[in-house]
């Protein structure tokens, strides 16, 4: 399983402007709706959402995530050249704006929405962002029925997302109805909205990795934009169930050893069974029944003890299969 990080040259790249759009941006903000609530699912959506948090305190909730090795290396990397920029900037000395657009390839439940929403925070922290906030839109958010429908679709969602991240979910099926579809139209939307508002947002284009190659490569206006490329690899067993345990602990949940080695056996028979198990996400579903198990269990008895509403035993794995 190999992870593949690259800018296109060695550095992330820069790019030269001519005077920014400050105006048209400054119409734009004036009209801007309230920020959508991130589309995420499930018991830890909040996570540290509307906190404000230090960049040592960023790096070290990336740190935390199990594995992902590569993907943390490149964001450190980032962070330093980008606070180096600034450092510069303030010293008159030349730099030019970043382009900080990305494509994360990879399979569902690999990390990708946390990783965007950890950048958007990143880069708010580093002065690179306004606000950091994740927007995540997918095909039925940016296409419309009708002419003109997708433009306005599109611009809207570009102007929920200034300040931010604009994360576009499977992002090929964009590209998927060929030059008559509405798609067309929402790419050209995002690639005029990029060179408009290239200071204060990002867009960050998902998917599995074959499509989403295939995608860039095919739309010669979208690769030269996208200078960073993320590959997101599946998660081993031993990182799936780390991450599972990682999820109870942060819940305030253990497993007895039994539970944890019931926990593996489970695991192990989800990713033989499908070669896309659902990674991450799949742990976080059997978890979060788990934890509804675990009440249902103690529902009933009396004089529970601290450790009893934290442990989890095998009983309250039973319902997945083994
Ligand atoms: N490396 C990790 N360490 C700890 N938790 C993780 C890790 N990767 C993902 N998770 C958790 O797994 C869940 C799913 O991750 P996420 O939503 O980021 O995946 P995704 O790639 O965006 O999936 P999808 O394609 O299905 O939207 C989240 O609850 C996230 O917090
Ligand atoms: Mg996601």
């Amino acid at each position: 399983m190999s992870i593949n990080i690259k800018f296109r040259s060695n550095l992330p790249p820069l790019i030269h402007r001519s005077a920014p759009s400050v105006s048209t941006e400054k119409q734009y903000l004036k009209n801007m709706p309230k920020p959508i609530k991130n589309k995420g699912r499930g018991l830890d959506n909040t996570d540290d959402q509307d906190k404000e948090q230090t960049i040592e305190e960023i790096l070290r909730e990336l740190d935390e995530m199990i594995g992902l090795n590569m993907v943390k290396k490149f964001i450190h990397e980032l962070q330093a050249f980008v606070d180096i920029q600034k450092k510069r900037q303030k010293e008159n000395l030349a730099n030019e704006p970043l382009v900080l657009h990305m494509v994360f390839k990879g399979n569902p439940g690999s990390g990708k929405t946390t990783i965007a929403r950890l950048i958007g925070k990143l880069f708010k922290e580093l002065g690179v962002l306004q606000k950091g906030h994740v927007i995540e839109c997918e095909r039925a958010d940016l296409v419309g029925e009708y002419i003109g429908h997708t433009a306005n679709k599109t611009r809207d969602a570009v102007k929920k997302s200034l300040g931010g991240v604009l994360f576009i979910d499977e992002a090929y099926s964009l590209s998927r109805g060929g030059e008559k579809d509405f798609g067309k139209e929402a790419i050209d939307t995002l690639v005029k909205a990029m060179e408009d508002y290239k200071d204060n947002l990002i867009l960050i284009l998902a998917g599995y990795k074959i499509e989403m190659d295939h995608f860039i490569e095919s739309n010669p206006g979208l690769r030269s934009r996208f200078p960073i490329h993320i590959t997101f690899p599946d998660y081993t067993l031993d990182e799936l169930f780390a991450i599972g345990e990682l999820m109870l602990n942060k819940r305030q949940y253990e497993f007895t050893p039994g539970s944890k080695t019931l926990c593996r056996k489970i695991l192990q028979k989800k990713i033989a069974e499908h070669p896309y198990s659902g990674n991450a996400r799949m742990v976080r579903n059997i978890i979060e029944k788990t934890i509804r198990k675990q009440a249902v269990r103690l529902y009933q008895q009396v004089n529970l003890s601290r450790e009893d509403l934290m442990c989890i035993t095998e009983i309250d794995l039973e319902s997945e299969e083994i």
